[in-house]
């Protein structure tokens, strides 16, 4: 298959035949009692999620805010996956043609025998392609879908092929429930490559994503891998109409937070019909990014507290990261950029990122086939990624 590299940017490209097109999916769907689920709860979401609505809603400074996973009950996932289909809503296009070009290269990079753990894997639409690739490759992996909804869980899942080679389970659970799952000794031993799709790391400060990625790299070993996609969108329009649809599902999606917020309090503290969202882009010192608001539409009582029109709670933010940005959120995070895929306009990106230990010596870890090369892994206090054999391209730095 060929492949080539840009001599200046540095991208791949990779050109695919119609031969390994990826299968259309034949949907024979495993009967819902076979679909393994993993309950990996370790201490009860909505007691966590009750804690922290007092606490962002009631800051000792800084804005007042609410838990973002208040976004992702049951019906906000529905809606999320709705989301995903419009045209406004172009992340989800940009990661598809991205996986499209780019799958069967992955699934090369990761070995028979892996561990492929999903982070917050909502509608699994898009992991679809990777599975597929893999199963075409013949490559024995277990696929974990982690995510908040056993029910959501079950339904996406019971979409997925019945596969010879590729076996799906579910993780129901939080990120920190499937970091702990991971210590484990008999999954730290695997070889995993951990996935985080949709830009949810965006989600985060900058700051946070990079502890939580440094939190991961804590449970992998050295030759393991992590795939994430982010969105480098700098376009503050394509940004804010991503975010603020014209049909307003992405606003219903918000609203359904307040929606599941009454529910966590057992009390009806937030009347929807009269509360909206505001949607705005913002560009400054720490970047570009969209925030999403609550608002009441006239003068209301929360948890005692009057809230006017003009006041606002903000409970979501999509940070967007240049390359430069993600190439300083690697560096944080203890990371080291492998290789990387991107859409057409350059906007959306996959990283494969190994974990870089920086304080330990080891040496000669593994390698990684990437297109026609070899890359023997080698890690010392600085790292280097050597190609084994004779080079015809050189990799992503
Ligand atoms: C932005 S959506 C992305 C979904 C999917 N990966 C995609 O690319 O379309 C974020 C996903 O992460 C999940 N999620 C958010 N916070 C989480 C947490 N703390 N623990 C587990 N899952 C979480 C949500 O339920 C949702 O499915």
């Amino acid at each position: 298959m060929p492949i080539t590299a840009d001599s200046i940017t540095g991208q791949w490209t990779v050109h695919r035949p119609d031969s390994l097109k990826l299968k259309k999916h034949v949907l024979h769907a495993p009967p819902l009692q076979d679909i393994d689920i993993i309950d990996i709860r370790q201490a009860a979401v909505e007691i966590n999620l009750k804690e922290d609505i007092n606490s962002l809603f009631n800051p000792e400074n800084g804005p007042r805010r609410l838990p973002t996973l208040l976004l992702y009950d049951e019906a906000g996932l529905q809606l999320f996956e709705k989301i995903t289909y419009l045209d406004e809503y172009y992340l989800t296009n940009c990661e598809i043609q991205v996986l499209e070009r780019s799958a069967v290269e992955i699934a090369r990079v990761i070995p028979s025998g892996s561990m492929v753990i999903e982070l917050g894997s909502g509608n699994l639409r898009k992991v679809i392609l990777l599975l597929q690739a893999l199963e075409n490759a013949g490559k024995s992996v277990d696929y974990y879908a982690l995510d908040l909804s056993r029910k959501e869980l079950e339904r996406t899942l019971a979409h997925v092929p019945a596969f010879k080679y590729v076996r799906c389970h579910g993780l129901h659970g939080t990120y920190d429930d499937g970091r702990e799952w991971l210590k484990s000794t008999a999954n730290l031993t695997r070889q995993k490559c951990l996935l985080n799709l949709g830009s949810s790391i965006g989600n985060f400060e900058r700051d946070e994503a990079a502890s939580f990625l440094r939190s991961l790299a804590d449970v992998l070993r050295p030759t393991d891998l992590m795939l994430i996609g982010l969105d480098a969108c700098q376009d503050p329009g394509k940004v804010y109409h991503a975010y603020n649809d014209r049909e307003g599902v992405t606003h219903q999606f918000v609203l359904n937070g307040l929606t599941h917020a009454n529910r966590v309090l057992g009390e009806r503290v937030f009347d929807e019909a009269h509360w909206k969202v505001i949607g705005e882009y913002v560009f400054d010192g720490e970047g570009g990014r969209h925030q999403a608001f609550y608002a009441p539409t006239r003068t209301s009582v929360v948890m005692g507290t009057v809230m006017r029109p003009h006041e606002r709670i903000q409970v979501e933010q999509s940070l967007k990261y240049s390359q430069r940005e993600a190439a300083h959120l690697w560096k944080l995070s203890g990371l080291k950029e492998v290789c990387r895929w991107t859409n057409s306009d350059n906007d959306y990106g996959e990283w494969f990122l190994i974990y870089f230990p920086q304080s330990s010596v080891m040496t000669a870890l593994g390698t990684f086939p990437f297109g026609q090369i070899r890359y023997r892994v080698v890690i010392h206090p600085t790292f280097s990624a050597e190609p084994a054999g004779p080079a015809k391209h050189e990799p992503m730095e």
